[in-house]
């Protein structure tokens, strides 16, 4: 098989960062650079970078492109300015705890860092410290695809939902690298993209990105999940998250609970896929997890385009929870987790 050619979601070259633009894909790929806090914030909000682990590389290298403008300033203005900015981007979106799992691992990497220490050696460490964040996301969407590469055997079909996929990291994906992983090896299965509504991550980015990748994807609108397990299509679901709380309960993707639902109904196995900097063990259970309300256009538009009447009411909630309960097991980092999962996350992720 020849080596995967993926795209390059975030990178940080000659020092700049540099993101694809994933609102225009996959009719555009282009890339555009973040120069100022405010960028990297607008770029992260408008989910032009999107997905938790993508996010959360974005936010460490964009605290960098946040406290250059406070070079000249007194090493004790710059290290305040380190937690303010680290605040303000944290704020851009609320569910994936990846954006904050980073800024935190910035902010601590700074503390490291003895208070005489010049600027430019404090800013040099910050830089290292997003370039190993970059590199960990890597190795653990590897990880992970070894991880899931059991699970997968030739013939299979497999549902995935919204985007957990290349472009939601900076590696192989978290639901999709053990798909690609298998791909590599010659294992041919069918991958089934919902399409994802709003935003249409699925029908814009998994069958973009897979289907580049030479795998056999079929999209589908979200309503027709259901229907393609019943006909016995679908063999197994993986997807990715934004959060896992201490008692095994996911935050993913609005629509993610009823594909969780409707694969418990049918008998279907129902993976969750993802890196240690996902898992947060301060949040109790999925009801603790703050999830993001989106603008309202999303639901009454499509691409500028109005489907809906003027003055209608209008949910836009970005996230739901799945239960632990309908979760057949975890594909993370460190290994296949089964139920329970409460002691197992404990253990595997716990200090
Ligand atoms: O709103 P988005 O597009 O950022 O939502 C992304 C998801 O829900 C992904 O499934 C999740 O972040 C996991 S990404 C590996």
């Amino acid at each position: 098989m020849p080596p995967l050619s993926l795209p390059e979601t975030v990178r940080w070259t000659d020092g700049r960062l540099w993101i694809i633009d994933q609102t225009l894909l996959p009719g555009d790929v282009k890339e555009v650079p973040l120069d100022t806090a405010q960028a990297v914030w607008q770029a992260i909000q408008t989910l032009m970078v999107r997905g938790a682990p993508a996010i959360g590389v974005a936010a460490a290298y964009g605290l960098c492109v946040a406290i250059r403008p406070f070079m000249d300033e007194s090493s004790a203005q710059l290290r305040r300015q380190i937690q303010d900015q680290a605040a303000y981007l944290t704020a851009s979106r609320p569910t994936a705890v990846n954006l904050q799992w980073a800024l935190d691992r910035m902010m601590a990497a700074a503390d490291q860092v003895a208070a005489s220490t010049a600027n430019q050696v404090l800013f040099d460490r910050l830089l290292a410290c997003a370039t190993a964040i970059h590199a960990d996301d890597q190795a653990q969407c590897l990880r992970i695809g070894q991880a899931g590469l059991p699970l997968i055997r030739s013939g299979m079909g497999i549902l995935t939902h919204c985007n957990a996929g290349a472009l939601a990291t900076t590696g192989l994906g978290t639901a999709t690298a053990p798909l690609y992983v298998a791909h590599q090896q010659g294992i041919a299965f069918r991958a089934y993209a919902d399409e994802t509504r709003p935003l249409l991550q699925g029908a814009r980015l998994t069958s973009w990105e897979l289907q580049q990748a030479g795998i056999d994807v079929t999209l589908q609108t979200d309503n027709m999940a259901a229907h393609l397990m019943s006909q016995g299509l679908i063999d197994m679901v993986i997807v990715g998250t934004d959060r896992v709380a201490a008692n095994g309960d996911i935050a993913n993707k609005i629509g993610t609970l009823s594909v969780a639902i409707n694969a418990r109904h049918f008998g279907i196995p129902f993976y969750v896929a993802f890196p240690s900097s996902t898992v947060d063990l301060n949040t109790a259970c999925g009801a603790d997890i703050v999830i993001e309300e989106r603008e309202a256009d999303e639901v009454t538009g499509l691409y500028g385009h109005r489907i809906a009447p003027a003055n209608i009411k209008v949910r836009n909630p970005a996230f739901d929870v799945t239960p632990a309960a309908l979760i057949t097991g975890f594909i993370t980092d460190q290994g296949l987790l089964l139920p329970p999962f409460d002691t197992g996350l404990q253990q595997l992720f716990g200090n």
